[in-house]
C-alpha cells in the first residue's frame, strides 16, 4: 500500500513545543511524501544527516527551482538570478560580490552600533510601560534599521516594504493574487532605487546596493536584473528571519524564567545560549526547497529527477541521532551544531550579522529588565501562520521598581 501524502504545515504546526508529527516521521519514515500549500507533492527529509546531505550535495539543486513546472512550496513565485535561484559556479559568481561586507570580521564592525541602537529600543520598551510589545518595540524595527543602514534602502518607507514582505511569505491560499502584486511592488520599489543610485553615481553612498551600482559600472559581471534581486533578496531575508527570531528568544526564555534570571546572573552564556535558542525554536514550519537533478535513492525511496526534496532544518535540529536529549533546553549546550541558518554553499550570508543582533538585543533587555516576564502564559501567545514562522507579538511586564 502506498503511503499517505501529508499537507504541509503540518496541523501541529505554529506553536512552541515540537512537532509530534515531525518526530514520527524521523523515525518512521525519513523519507515522506508531503503535499504544499501551492499544490506541489515534494518529498521531505527529516533526520539530522539527510537534511545536510540534501543542502550540500549538487545532484539536489536551487536553481531548478524556478524552471517551468517545478514544484513550489510558498505561494510567491522565487525570483530568478538571486543567490537563493542558482547553483554553483554562477551562485559562487554572485556571492563572492557581496561576501566582504558579510565576512565575520567585516560585520562585526557593527556591533557596536547595533549594541547602541538595542540600548535606545530598550528606552522605548521602558516608556511605553508594563503590557508593552516587545515584537513591536525591539525585534521589528532592530533588524530592519540595521539592514536599511547597510543595504541603503531609506528607513522611512518601511512601512510599505514591511506590507510587501509580509505578503510575500503569507500561506493563506485566499491572498495568492494579493502576494503577486506585492511582489512585484517590492521589485518595482527596489528598481527605483537603483535607478536613483545610478542616477547619482558621482555621489557615491557608503552602503551595499550603492557598492554593487557601482561594481557593475565598472564592469563587474552582473547584470541589472540580478542587482535588484540581491536588494530584494537581502531586505527581506534581512529582517524577516530576525525579527522572529528575536521574539522567540526572549518568549523561550521568559517560558520557564529560570532561564532569564541565569542570564541575568550571567552574561558570559549569551553566546551559547543564543546557539541553542536557535536549535531549539520553531521558525520554519516547512523545508528548504532543493529539486534532484538525477535519479536518487535514499532509505529505500527513489527520488527521481525532476522531483522536489524538502530539508526541513527544525525537524533535523531535534534529532536525537545527533543531539543529546534533543528536547531539553541546555543553555550551556557544547559542540552546537545546528542547522538554523542552513549548511552548505547557500549557507545563511547573514548569519553573523544575525546573531550579533540576537546576542546585543539579548543584553540589552537582560540588563535593563532583569525581572521582565511575559504577561500571559507563552502556550497562549499568537503565531503568524506565515513560512518563517514567529510570534504575532510579545506583551511583557517589565519588573521596574514603581
Ligand atoms: C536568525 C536569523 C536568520 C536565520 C534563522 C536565517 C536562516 C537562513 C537559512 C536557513 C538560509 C539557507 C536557505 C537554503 O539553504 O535554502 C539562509 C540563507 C540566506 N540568508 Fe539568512 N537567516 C537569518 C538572518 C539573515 C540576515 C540578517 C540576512 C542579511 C543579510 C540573511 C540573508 C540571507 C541570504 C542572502 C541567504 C541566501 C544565501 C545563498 O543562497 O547563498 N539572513 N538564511
Amino acid at each position: 500500500m502506498s503511503e499517505p501524502v501529508l499537507e504541509i504545515p503540518f496541523a501541529d504546526a505554529f506553536q512552541f513545543d515540537p512537532s509530534p508529527t515531525f518526530a514520527e516521521l524521523r523515525e518512521n519514515r525519513p523519507v515522506a511524501r508531503v503535499r504544499t500549500l501551492a499544490g506541489a507533492e515534494v518529498w521531505l527529509v527529516t533526520r539530522y544527516d539527510d537534511v545536510r546531505m540534501v543542502l550540500a550535495d549538487p545532484r539536489f539543486s536551487r536553481a531548478a527551482v524556478v524552471k517551468q513546472g517545478a514544484p513550489r512550496v510558498a505561494l510567491a513565485k522565487p525570483m530568478p538570478n538571486s543567490l537563493t535561484t542558482t547553483d554553483p559556479p554562477e551562485h559562487t559568481r554572485l556571492r563572492k560580490l557581496v561576501s566582504s561586507t558579510f565576512a565575520h570580521r567585516r560585520i562585526e564592525r557593527t556591533r557596536p552600533w547595533v549594541a547602541e541602537l538595542s540600548a535606545k529600543l530598550a528606552d522605548d520598551v521602558a516608556a511605553a510601560g508594563d503590557g508593552a510589545d516587545l515584537r513591536e518595540l525591539v525585534a521589528l524595527p532592530l533588524p530592519i534599521q540595521v539592514i536599511c543602514q547597510l543595504l541603503g534602502v531609506p528607513y522611512a518607507d518601511r512601512a510599505q516594504f514591511r506590507e510587501w514582505t509580509e505578503l510575500g511569505y503569507s500561506m493563506r491560499m485566499a491572498e495568492k493574487d494579493l502576494v503577486e502584486q506585492a511582489m512585484a511592488d517590492l521589485t518595482a520599489y527596489i528598481e527605483e532605487l537603483v535607478e536613483r543610485k545610478l542616477a547619482n553615481s558621482d555621489q557615491p553612498a557608503e552602503d551595499l546596493l550603492d557598492e554593487l551600482v557601482r561594481a557593475r559600472e565598472e564592469g563587474d559581471r552582473l547584470s541589472q536584473e540580478e542587482l535588484i534581486s540581491f536588494g530584494v533578496n537581502l531586505l527581506v531575508a534581512g529582517h524577516e528571519t530576525s525579527a522572529n527570531q528575536i521574539s522567540s528568544v526572549v518568549a523561550t526564555l521568559l517560558r520557564w524564567p529560570e532561564n532569564w534570571a541565569r542570564l541575568v546572573a550571567d552574561h558570559s552564556l549569551v553566546d551559547s545560549a543564543i546557539e541553542e535558542l536557535l536549535r531549539f525554536n520553531r521558525f520554519s514550519e516547512v523545508g528548504q526547497l532543493r529539486v534532484a537533478l538525477e535519479d536518487v535513492e535514499l532509505h529505500g525511496v527513489q527520488i527521481k529527477a525532476g522531483e522536489g526534496v524538502m530539508a526541513a532544518l527544525n525537524s533535523a535540529n531535534r534529532d536525537p541521532r545527533q543531539y543529546d536529549d534533543p528536547d531539553e533546553l541546555r543553555l550551556d549546550r557544547k559542540d552546537n551544531k545546528h542547522l538554523s541558518f542552513g549548511f552548505g554553499p547557500h549557507f545563511c550570508l547573514g548569519a553573523q550579522l544575525a546573531r550579533i543582533e540576537l546576542q546585543e538585543s539579548l543584553l540589552a533587555l537582560l540588563r535593563r529588565f532583569p525581572n521582565l516576564t511575559l504577561t500571559k502564559p507563552a502556550e497562549s501567545l499568537p503565531w503568524r501562520q506565515v513560512l518563517v514562522s514567529g510570534l504575532a507579538e510579545l506583551p511583557v511586564n517589565l519588573g521596574l521598581p514603581a
